[in-house]
């Protein structure tokens, strides 16, 4: 978002005084607050709203075609298509260089994944779909497991699991919490498990752009880190392995996140807004 609309919109709808003032309670204490730039006002809130719609459309969309045989860009197709159909743009494409409109990530591939006519989806596979859809220059960036046909017991065990650690870190992400409860809510029950919770990447601010502060670490200590103010948007988006938590960059594509081990891991996403009483998913 440029700098003059965001000044307009924080003249007209400014941080409310009672959450500015506990923000400032909270700073005297020296805790991490976000910066003003980071709460969003009611008329940006809409319009991230707006744009979850289309990107959950976005993944219903997925979730009707997706199946063995078809090849990933035929699903980078199917986002392209329905995500201009709904009066949005694909936050990806062009990203930092990045080539397709939607990551897809199978089995050992951690996250971004890039659509290829050459890639098919086998019976078996696990899949992570992550699209980011823009609309009126707001974004919502969220991610599901698609499970390809007979999938073994312990890549379904992994699929689900990995939905448990973002719906806890979910549970977790309260007003006035800590980024670092996220985390903590999160890797305890994946090691639980027996998984590894990958560190390299994490869940991070959204709705003005595709990536603002903070970033939302998935291992965490409990009372740590920025503090949860109503009206941050963010993204929770666990990485679970199923061996270790290293990880390695594609050297050709230098996208592609794999397992350093090549065992597989999961991923699901939500943008999330905090709200004065909880938080309210923006993806569903
Ligand atoms: N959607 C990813 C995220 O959750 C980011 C993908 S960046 C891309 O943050 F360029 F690969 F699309
Ligand atoms: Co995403
Ligand atoms: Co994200």
């Amino acid at each position: 978002m440029d700098e003059k609309l965001w000044a307009e919109i924080d003249e007209k709808e400014p941080i409310p005084e009672h959450i500015r003032e506990r923000m400032e309670q909270l700073r005297a204490r020296r805790r991490t607050v976000p910066e003003d730039r980071l709460i969003k006002r009611p008329t940006m809130i809409e319009g991230i709203r707006k744009a979850g719609i289309v990107n959950t459309g976005v993944l219903d969309e997925v979730a009707k075609h997706i199946k063995a045989g078809m090849t990933t860009q035929q699903i980078d197709d199917i986002v392209v298509e329905y995500t201009h159909a709904h009066g949005g743009i694909c936050a990806p494409y062009g990203f930092e260089g990045y080539p397709k409109s939607v990551c897809t990530s199978i089995n050992e591939e951690v996250c971004h994944g890039i659509p290829s006519k050459l890639r098919k989806i086998h019976d078996g596979d696990i899949i992570n779909v992550d699209a980011t859809t823009i609309v009126d220059g707001y974004y919502a960036d969220a991610s599901r497991m698609f499970m390809i046909g007979n999938v073994s017991e312990q890549r379904r065990k992994l699929v689900e699991d990995t939905k448990k650690c973002l719906e806890l870190g979910i549970a977790a992400a309260q007003p006035w919490a800590h980024i670092g409860d996220i985390g903590y809510a999160i890797a305890k029950f994946a090691h639980k498990q027996g998984y590894s919770v990958v560190r390299e990447l994490g869940g991070h601010g959204v709705g003005c752009d595709f990536h603002e502060d903070p970033f939302v670490a998935h291992v965490g200590t409990k009372g740590k880190g920025m503090v949860l103010v109503p009206g941050m948007v963010i993204t929770i988006e666990p990485m679970i392995n199923l061996g270790k938590a290293g990880v390695v960059i594609d050297p050709y594509n230098d996208w592609t996140i794999y397992t350093a081990d090549r065992r597989d891991s999961a991923q699901w996403e939500h943008t999330i807004l905090i709200t004065e009483t909880g938080n309210e998913i923006l993806t569903y």
